[in-house]
């Protein structure tokens, strides 16, 4: 069984999306151990609470600098003892402290289709405020590794919705949430704790 922490920032819909899951029996070999947010009011926290999952707040301003914050959350992963570490609208980058020491076993999900909108700036609503403005009719939702660039590891799974013409942010996040990144999340999570997941030449390799 994988222990599985997964990061958070906000309202957690992710977070529920795999705590879910885990209870249909969809990640049978892993196993939801903490929550860590970089924010101490994060509704996210309150659905781990509810579900008996164990918590911890690490906020970035306590830190001095990136470094050391990288430094606190290499080290409140590995006393978890994470197998897998998820980034489920976790709002900080962190440096290469941590995506070396869990190579290949940290995944985040973005809420477009990478590589579009995507990297430094393009977070939340703020992407789907930009796949508006760019007027693309197609856009979706990513799961990939972490690496050392931002948005930019070996990608997992993908998934598209349509843009409508009368689309907002508001309603075009939500179909993204829940057509794409409430399926692609679990499923990913499942996959990477079935062992099924491989990366050559920086890309994945997903055994059926
Ligand atoms: C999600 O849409 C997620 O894809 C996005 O933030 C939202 C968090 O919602 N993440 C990013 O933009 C990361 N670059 P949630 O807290 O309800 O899961």
């Amino acid at each position: 069984m994988k222990n599985i922490v997964v990061l958070v920032s906000g309202g957690g819909t992710n977070l529920q999306a795999l705590i879910d899951a885990e209870h249909r029996g969809e990640i049978p070999n892993g196993k939801i151990t903490c929550v860590i947010s970089s924010k101490a009011d994060a509704y996210a926290l309150e659905r781990a609470k509810q579900n008996n999952i164990k918590t911890c707040v690490l906020v970035r301003k306590d830190y001095a600098d990136i470094a050391a914050y990288s430094r606190a959350m290499v080290e409140a992963l590995q006393a978890e003892n994470a197998d897998l570490v998820i980034y489920a609208g976790f709002m900080t980058i962190l440096d290469e402290q941590v995506t070396n020491a869990f190579p290949y076993k940290m995944m985040n999900v973005h809420p477009a289709l990478i590589p579009s909108f995507c990297g430094k700036g393009y977070y939340g609503l703020r992407v789907h405020e930009e796949v508006l403005r760019r007027g693309v009719k197609v856009t979706g939702a990513t799961v990939h590794f972490v690496t050392e660039v931002c948005d930019g590891g070996p990608i997992i799974l993908q998934a598209a919705v349509p843009v409508l013409e009368t689309d907002t942010p508001e309603i075009l996040q939500r179909r993204v949430m829940e057509e794409c990144e409430w399926k692609l999340l679990p499923k990913a999570a499942a996959l990477f704790c079935d062992g099924k997941i491989t990366v050559k030449d920086g890309k994945t390799h997903i055994e059926s």
